[in-house]
This record gives structure tokens, C-alpha cells and sequence, in this order.
């Protein structure tokens, strides 16, 4: 980390010719979103330019929808960073993989190795180097392990760097959106604060920094039962069919957001189940590719886009929560908070103050709500490091670990998580194909080919595999499965039973509780 941290401080110096690109997949493209306008704020602020680029895959669309087709692509990984990157002299290219896996990111790894008079390559991941991905890239000699193989090799002389404290598999419960995101958030914010500060990088300073996020994940879990009881909420809501809306102020409800747009992929919801807002839309964001609203309604995304097109149709059976810090305009706050207020009694709020705060407004939005989750945050820790900014990055990561503890507890509420598996999730991608045959296989007990099998009669809603089905490409396939609702859980049923593909589908609508239905059919198979 100390190292790396040097690294981003020579690109300080040489602001004309270098710069810094973040890049992922997923929940890791949009964290590497996230920080790198974080990152480029922060430096303003301290007068120096703003050198953090970011890439995601599937480009900025997929900063708010699931786009996981794209990851599969060395190739166009490659480019995207060739392009942000094109004519600066000195690049250092931080790809995040939580599983050490996205195809998307080794190509763009592997281009750095191979332009490294240019590009120093930096992977953040969370597993052993030796389970970095073995599955062959169609088309392509690359595999995610071969390129964390020579990356190894050049780490020794630190022409390449490997930050990857293992923290176990992603594939219970979305661990990537969940840990390893919030890993991803410490380490390189740890990195970068390090960097821009004027003081020498030093070990303690580094250490110290990492023991105050210990801190903040022990003060955040210190409202558990706040928490729970927002979970609840949330869940009785998508138990009865209805929408949660996350409606939050600057960076606090860019996460609103980021959480939001992950469930759809992770537990095989609707777009509209969970949904974030934030104050000023995309003006607040400064993406690349600037306002998206007319790209669909998943691209709506400010507070007004909230009150014209869910507003008026909110219940008491929907959940609102509300985001926000005691620095944020609380008088807006106040005024969304009444709107809501006159359609549902069913509005809770998570808001962040120091200690010693002025709260007389904050009490007339507690009153609006059904339950406040205050984080009063003790003033020595605001006192750490750079202030401000430290400051906000602890709040930040006190409210991803809540709303990754809403979504995901709703959606185990609305029985979307079944032996701690991620039952319903999509399989849009290879990564999410393969891991949804092993969870066939586990659960059914039958073997590879009868798991692939059953896993493509439910995507083609079909009995008996045509020669055309069978031989089409794993793409094809992905692609089609996005129209099918369950796929695994069909095929899983489909597997116990023996059943067709009607009556498996005709079960299921009978037991719309994914996790009941499965174990029904354990009990009886
Ligand atoms: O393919 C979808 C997904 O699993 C997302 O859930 C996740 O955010 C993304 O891949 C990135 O995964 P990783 O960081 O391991 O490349």
C-alpha cells in the first residue's frame, strides 16, 4: 500500500502527462466511479489537479443498471483503457476483481504488462493469487491466472502491485457487492489519502488509517438493532411485491444507488424493487458520459425524476429511507421528507452528525419518520488525518455496510437466499453461468452435464434440447436468459423432479417463496 502510494504521488507531480484510471466490473466499476470522483474532489480541494479517470465495464449505463455481459471482454477492456489513457506518458492502471476474475480487467492488466514503459499495473482482489481463475477467455490465450502469474513475477522488482488480502468467496450471498466492495473502498482510500497528504507515506500512518475504518464498522454494527428494524421494514416490502426507494444526498446517495442497481443480477429482482435517488441527479455525479435519463427508466435518478414517477403512486406498503448528513441542506431534506410523508407513514431515515451538532431540524425530520438511525460520530475521529475528508469517507462506509445489510436482509426476507446461496441469481455473464451449474450440482447432486442441461431447458423454457440449443454459444445463451425469470430455480426444480418444464414453472407460481419452493422439493426428492 505505502508503495502504491508513492507510485499516485510522482502522478501528482506530473499532472499534464500521467494519470491515475480505476476500473471493474459491477459493484467494482462502480466503487472505481465512486472513488475516482472522490479522489478528484478531494484533490481539487487541496489545490493539486484532478488526475483519477475510471472505467467500468459496459460504460457508464452500467453504473446504475446491470450490464454484466461486457465483463467477459478482455478485448474491449483493453480498449476502454487504451482510450481513457491515450497520449499521457506515465499511467497507473488500478483494476479491481474481488474474485480475481473479470476477463474485462485481466485485459486490461495484460495490455499494461505489455506497454510498460507507460502503464504500472495495480490488481485489488480478494483472493490467493493461486485461485485467480483458470476458465479459459473464448477467443482469447489470456486466462485472469496467467496474468496475475507474471504481474507476481514483475511485483518483485514492483513494476507491478497485487493487493489481495483474501476474504473469502463471493458467491455466498454477494460477498463482492458486499466485503470485498467495502474492502476495495478502504484499501484504495487508504492508498490514495496517504498519497495526497503533504506528510511522508509512513506505516503507522497507514495502519493508523485502516484501524479507524475497524472503528467505523464497530460503531456502525453498534446500531444493529436500528439497523434490523430497517431491514424488516424494507423486507416486509418486497415480501408484499412493493418498492424500496433509497433517497439520498451527495456521495451517501451515490451508494444508495450502487446497492440498488446490484440486487437485480445478485437475487434476480426487478429494477423497481430496490431503487436509489439522488439529490441533483447527474449533475451531482459528473459521469463521463453525462445525463443518461433518456436511456430508460432505470436511468432515472434524481429526486424529481422520485416525486413525478414514483411519488404518486407510493403506499404505506413501500419503504422510503433517507440518506443523509447533518452538512447536507436539511431544509431539503425536511421538505422531501413531508412529500413522502403524505403517502406513506412507512419513512425511516439514516443520518450521520458529530458529536456536539446542532439537531432542532433534524428533529422535526425524525419526527416524519417511522425510525431514525443516528450515527453520532465522536469527535476525535473527525480529528484523524485530513478532516473533512476523512470524515466523509467514514460515513460512507458506515452507509454502504447498512444498505448492503438492508438489500440483502429484504431480499433473504423476501426468501431470495436459500443455504446462505444466492438462489435466484442471474446468469448473465460466464462467471454467473458456471457458478450457477456448481449450484445446481450442489444442490441436486447430479452431475456437470445434467446441471448445464437442466440449466439450458430453462432458459429456452424447453423439454428436450434441440441439436441447435445444445451446440449455441455460452453468449448466446447469457443473453437469452435475461427474458427468463428463475432460471436457476427452475432448473434446480426441474432437476429434483423430473417434472417438465410447464408443470416445474406452474410449481413455482404456486410457491413464489424461491427458498420455500426449493425446500419443498429437497423434502420430496
Ligand atoms: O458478474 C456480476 C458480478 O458478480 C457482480 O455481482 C460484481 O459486482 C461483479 O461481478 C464484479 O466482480 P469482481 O469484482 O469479482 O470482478
Amino acid at each position: 500500500l505505502m508503495e502504491v502510494a508513492e507510485r499516485v504521488r510522482l502522478i501528482l507531480k506530473d499532472p499534464q502527462d500521467s494519470l491515475v484510471v480505476l476500473s471493474g466490473c459491477g459493484t467494482s466499476g462502480r466503487l472505481a466511479f465512486f472513488m475516482a470522483s472522490g479522489f478528484n474532489r478531494e484533490l481539487q480541494r487541496l489545490n493539486y489537479a484532478p488526475v483519477c479517470s475510471y472505467v467500468i465495464a459496459g460504460g457508464d449505463r452500467a453504473l446504475f443498471s446491470s450490464q454484466e455481459a461486457p465483463e467477459d471482454d478482455p478485448t474491449l477492456g483493453a480498449l476502454c483503457l487504451k482510450k481513457v489513457s491515450e497520449g499521457k506518458k506515465r499511467v497507473l492502471f488500478v483494476g479491481v476483481s474481488c474474485g480475481l476474475s473479470a476477463p474485462f480487467v485481466a485485459g486490461q492488466l495484460d495490455f499494461c504488462l505489455r506497454h510498460p514503459d507507460v502503464y504500472t499495473p495495480v490488481l485489488v482482489g480478494f483472493n490467493p493469487a493461486h485461485q485467480a481463475r483458470k476458465e479459459p477467455i473464448p477467443g482469447c490465450t489470456l486466462t485472469f491466472h496467467s496474468v496475475v502469474t507474471r504481474m507476481e513475477e514483475l511485483a518483485k522488482t514492483q513494476k507491478a502491485f497485487l493487493i489481495n488480502p483474501a476474504l473469502g468467496p463471493e458467491a455466498i450471498s454477494g460477498s463482492s457487492r458486499m466485503k470485498g466492495g467495502s474492502a476495495t473502498k478502504i484499501l484504495l482510500e487508504v492508498v490514495f489519502s496517504a498519497s495526497f497528504s503533504r506528510t511522508p507515506v509512513t506505516f503507522n500512518g497507514i495502519l493508523q488509517h485502516m484501524r479507524s475504518y475497524e472503528k467505523a464498522l464497530d460503531f456502525t454494527y453498534s446500531h444493529s438493532e436500528e439497523i434490523a428494524a430497517l431491514m424488516e421494514a424494507a423486507g416486509r416490502s418486497l415480501q408484499c411485491g412493493r418498492q424500496v426507494c433509497y433517497l439520498g444526498w451527495g456521495s451517501l446517495g451515490l451508494l444508495g444507488l450502487i446497492d440498488a442497481s446490484e440486487c437485480k443480477p445478485t437475487f434476480g429482482a426487478d429494477h423497481e424493487d430496490i431503487r436509489g435517488f439522488v439529490s441533483g441527479g447527474y449533475k451531482e455525479l459528473g459521469n463521463n458520459e453525462g445525463d443518461l435519463t433518456l436511456m430508460g427508466p432505470e436511468f432515472s435518478i434524481s429526486h424529481d425524476d422520485f416525486l413525478d414517477g414514483v411519488l404518486p403512486r407510493l403506499t404505506d406498503a413501500d419503504t422510503v429511507l433517507l440518506l443523509y448528513s447533518h452538512s447536507d441542506d436539511v431544509d431539503e431534506v425536511a421538505k422531501l421528507a413531508r412529500r413522502v410523508r403524505e403517502k406513506t407513514s412507512n419513512i425511516h431515515a439514516a443520518y450521520h452528525q458529530t458529536d456536539g451538532d446542532a439537531a432542532a431540524k433534524q428533529d422535526d425530520i425524525n419526527k416524519l419518520c417511522s425510525s431514525t438511525v443516528i450515527f453520532t460520530w465522536p469527535q476525535e475521529a473527525s480529528k484523524l488525518k485530513s478532516g473533512n475528508a476523512h470524515r466523509l469517507m467514514q460515513r460512507e462506509f458506515s452507509t454502504k455496510l447498512l444498505l448492503n445489510a438492508v438489500s440483502t436482509g429484504a431480499h433473504i426476507f423476501k426468501g431470495k437466499v436459500f443455504k446462505n446461496y444466492m438462489i435466484d441469481l442471474q446468469v448473465t455473464n460466464s462467471k454467473l453461468y458456471r457458478r450457477a451449474a456448481r449450484l445446481l450440482q450442489k444442490l441436486s447432486g447430479h452431475s456437470e452435464s445434467e446441471c448445464e442441461e437442466a440449466l439450458l431447458k430453462a432458459i429456452y423454457q424447453v423439454d428436450k434440447l434441440s441439436e441447435d440449443i445444445a451446440t449455441c454459444s455460452l453468449e448466446m445463451n447469457q443473453c437469452l436468459s435475461v427474458s427468463v425469470v428463475q432460471v436457476v430455480p427452475l432448473a434446480l426444480v426441474c432437476l429434483l423432479t423430473g417434472c417438465s418444464m410447464k408443470e416445474v414453472e406452474s410449481r413455482l407460481e404456486q410457491q413464489p417463496i424461491v427458498r420455500e419452493a426449493m425446500e419443498t422439493c429437497l423434502k420430496s426428492s
